[in-house]
């Protein structure tokens, strides 16, 4: 990992070491399997679980296109069907120099199973470009605690 674009106020916040590389190298396996024929928007995700495991999605578009679905929610979905249901870290990555976060919908399926403590990097072609906390992202969340 190098790059730091610092494009959010929060900047690179991530360690430049293993852990978020073999994230990224797996988002962008899972990118190059996406199917969005209509956006031509790959994107790849790839979850870090609590237990350490890596779970990945990509985004799956339909031609009826409200039905298409998020890279986030593809790997969010793998990950609670294997049975694990605690977010570490999250790393999305899509083509172009823009920084791309994730979209309103999958902020709060990310919440769903994020702790304060999770970190949620985006991703372009030359690396993460930045890092956020679900809180920054998703401020004065609605989470599961709403319904105890
Ligand atoms: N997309 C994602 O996979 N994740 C996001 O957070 C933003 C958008 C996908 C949905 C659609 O297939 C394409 O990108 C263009 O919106």
């Amino acid at each position: 990992m190098t790059t730091c674009a610092g494009v959010s106020g929060q900047g690179y916040r991530g360690a430049v070491d293993g852990p978020v590389d073999q994230l990224l190298r797996a988002a962008r396996a899972a990118q190059a399997n996406s199917y969005s024929p209509y956006s031509n928007f790959p994107v790849g995700a790839a979850i870090r679980t609590a237990a350490g495991n890596v779970y990945v999605g990509t985004n799956v578009e339909n031609a009826a296109y409200p039905q298409g679905v998020c890279a986030e929610a593809s790997a969010i979905s793998a990950m609670v069907t294997a049975g694990e249901r605690s977010i570490q870290a999250v790393l999305t990555v899509c083509d172009g120099e823009m920084l791309s976060t994730c979209c309103g919908g999958c902020r709060q399926k990310i919440r769903e199973f994020a702790t304060p403590d999770t970190l949620i990097h985006a991703a372009g072609p030359g690396g993460v470009l930045a890092t956020f906390t679900i809180d920054e992202l998703l401020p004065t969340s609605f989470g599961p605690e709403n319904l105890r």
